[in-house]
């Protein structure tokens, strides 16, 4: 049994291994995200917990779909039908969840939540989003990028806007995978310095670089998010939109990167703002293909979390 918390947390060798999975997977629907069942059918009589206590259209249906099509079953919990929204230790939630089900994903607030029940629970627990990090979605990028351009060791990745929580993931990813990674955002936005650190440690060149132009000169992967995350408050808009407009991923900056250099949003996006319909649908965005590839990541994940 084994936790799938943080990219941070988890063994290179293991990460490789759920993407070379993932990929495997993926060749073996012939390319096809939907249809029928795996043919191998490795979650048969298995049963997962996906807890939601923030919305989700991509990590909801990914994890859904994809523990079917691998024979498992699911059931969608919202955190706040649950006890846990009313009053229950989280400690409980998580004793009681092992002794129904198989494996539990949650999406929540505070990343201690994500601890607690991993610290109780009897059975895998899966980081489906906190306020801190994104991992499922990275690991979906960086097969991503690898099936477009290739190894993503050694390359430049640009993120530019808010440094949050998939930001953090991005920059978890950096230490692991080997690849280098430029912020470029306004400082009060900068990512934890925590996770900067760790990644320099494992040798990945982290830089923070407040100009974009400069920031982007030389990249493989431009990358963003939106302006206002789930978990800010809707007051802090206006001044978010008011800081970040200059970090505006659109075709003048793309320009100063690569030319084969790809776009990414983990979507949901807000067109026009952290990025142009004319980037977001031009012939170097790959952010449908990222959405698509949650589903063949998150089924790597869990069959990594259940070692099967
Ligand atoms: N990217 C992502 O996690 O999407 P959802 O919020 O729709 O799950």
């Amino acid at each position: 049994m084994r936790h799938f918390l943080d990219i941070n947390q988890t063994d290179p060798t293991e990460l490789r291994a759920i993407i070379d999975q993932a990929r495997a997977m993926k060749d073996a629907r012939n390319g096809g995200p939907k249809g029928n069942a795996d043919a191998d059918q490795p979650l048969k009589g298995r049963m997962a917990a996906l807890i939601f206590e923030k919305p989700s259209t991509r990590t909801r249906v990914s994890f859904d779909v994809g523990i079917r099509q691998m024979g498992g079953q699911t059931m969608v919990l919202s955190g706040a039908d649950m006890q846990l929204g009313h009053g229950e230790t989280i400690a409980d939630t998580a004793r009681v969840l092992s002794r129904y089900v198989d494996l539990i994903m949650i999406r929540t607030f505070e990343e201690a939540t994500l601890l607690e029940m991993a610290e109780y629970a009897t059975v895998p627990v899966i980081n489906g989003l906190t306020n801190r990090t994104h991992p499922c979605q990275i690991m979906a990028d960086v097969m991503t990028y690898e099936e477009h351009r290739g190894p993503i060791a050694g390359k430049k990745v640009v993120w530019s806007g808010d440094g949050n929580n998939v930001c953090a993931s991005f920059i978890h990813a950096a230490g692991q995978f080997g690849f280098d990674l430029t912020f470029t955002g306004p400082e009060p936005l900068d990512p934890e310095r925590v996770f900067i650190e760790q990644a320099r440690a494992k040798g990945a060149d982290i830089r923070i670089e407040r100009d974009p132009v400069k920031a982007v000169q030389g990249a493989d992967l431009v990358v963003t998010d939106t302006w206002v995350s789930m978990h800010d408050p809707q007051s802090a808009r206006e001044r978010r939109h008011n800081q970040l407009r200059g970090y505006q991923v659109n075709d003048a900056l793309m320009a100063h990167a690569r030319p084969d250099a790809l776009f990414m949003h983990c979507l949901p996006a807000h067109r026009d703002d952290e990025v142009t319909s004319s980037v977001m649908d031009g012939p170097n965005s790959v952010v449908f293909d990222e959405a698509e590839n949650r589903l063949h990541a998150q089924k790597a994940i869990v069959r990594w979390s259940l070692g099967l």
